[in-house]
């Protein structure tokens, strides 16, 4: 019997024909999942001392936009991660994923749920769930993040007033594509430019939703690539940014080229 199979007879769910490494998906999302809400969790809480997230021209993702606000006496980036974790806390991809990897339900696709079978099934209308509602809401300031970012990166090009080209400047740009990919792709945005019109020549700015729509259909079904995509990069570029605020890869910002 295959290590699949024991798996799959221990825990109770049934494989079909050809699922049989059905636990491989819902134990890489929980890997990785969790690596991450430990770093950010470190990055964001724990690791604000020592302004290690902000070096030269680069500012880590977690921290921006930053705000001064001196009175506050916990880590400035605990004032903005609530969006960005909002946004994909109730991410519809992820909401996938870790319903798979952290509470089996259902495990995958076509495997029986395990351990639920008397339980009443609520959907999302109950606490915590029921914020998953507010998604579109979270969208809207995620948008307002996005900005930020992109104006992060464009900074991330220039130091004491001239063109500066380093590697962080090129993975602070790589990030915020990525993150425009993902953002861009939602699927409530999808929604909120077309998704609520049966007739888009009789709305109001018809044609422009149209076009809208038309370019979210392009990049909606590589929603989820852009998720982990984008997960993994927010996280490389604030360990980069650390790297270099400790002098991991000298003194960087000495001439127009750099790390
Ligand atoms: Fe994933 Fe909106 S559905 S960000």
């Amino acid at each position: 019997m295959t290590v699949e199979a024991r798996s799959v007879r221990r825990s109770g769910a049934q494989a079909v024909p050809g699922r049989a490494n059905w636990w491989v998906t819902p134990v890489t999302y929980l890997i990785v999942l969790s690596l991450f809400v430990l770093y950010s969790l470190w990055s964001v809480v724990f690791a604000s001392g020592g302004r290690h997230w902000l070096v030269g021209p680069y500012l880590s993702p977690f921290y921006s936009p930053l705000i001064p606000w001196t009175a506050w006496p916990l880590s400035s980036a605990i004032l903005v991660a609530w969006i960005p974790l909002g946004f994909r806390a109730s991410c519809y991809y992820y909401r996938k994923a870790y319903y798979r990897a952290f509470f089996f339900d259902p495990p995958a696709c076509a495997i029986r749920e395990v351990g639920h079978a008397n339980r009443r099934y609520a959907g999302e209308r109950r606490f915590p769930f029921i914020l998953n509602n507010l998604h579109r809401l979270f969208l809207y300031l995620a948008l307002v993040i996005l900005v930020v970012l992109w104006i992060d990166a464009i900074n991330a090009f220039r130091y004491t007033n001239g063109f500066y080209l380093g590697v962080g400047s090129m993975l602070m740009l790589a990030n915020v594509v990525l993150l425009t990919g993902y953002t861009f792709s939602c699927h409530a945005l999808r929604h909120f430019v077309g998704g609520s019109l049966d007739c888009f020549s009789c709305a109001r700015m018809g044609q422009t939703r149209h076009r809208l729509w038309k370019w979210a259909n392009i990049v909606n079904p590589y929603h989820g690539n852009f998720a982990w995509l984008s997960l993994f990069s927010v996280g490389i570029v604030d360990i980069y940014i650390r790297l270099v605020s400790a002098g991991a890869f000298g003194s960087c910002f000495h001439s127009h080229l750099g790390c």
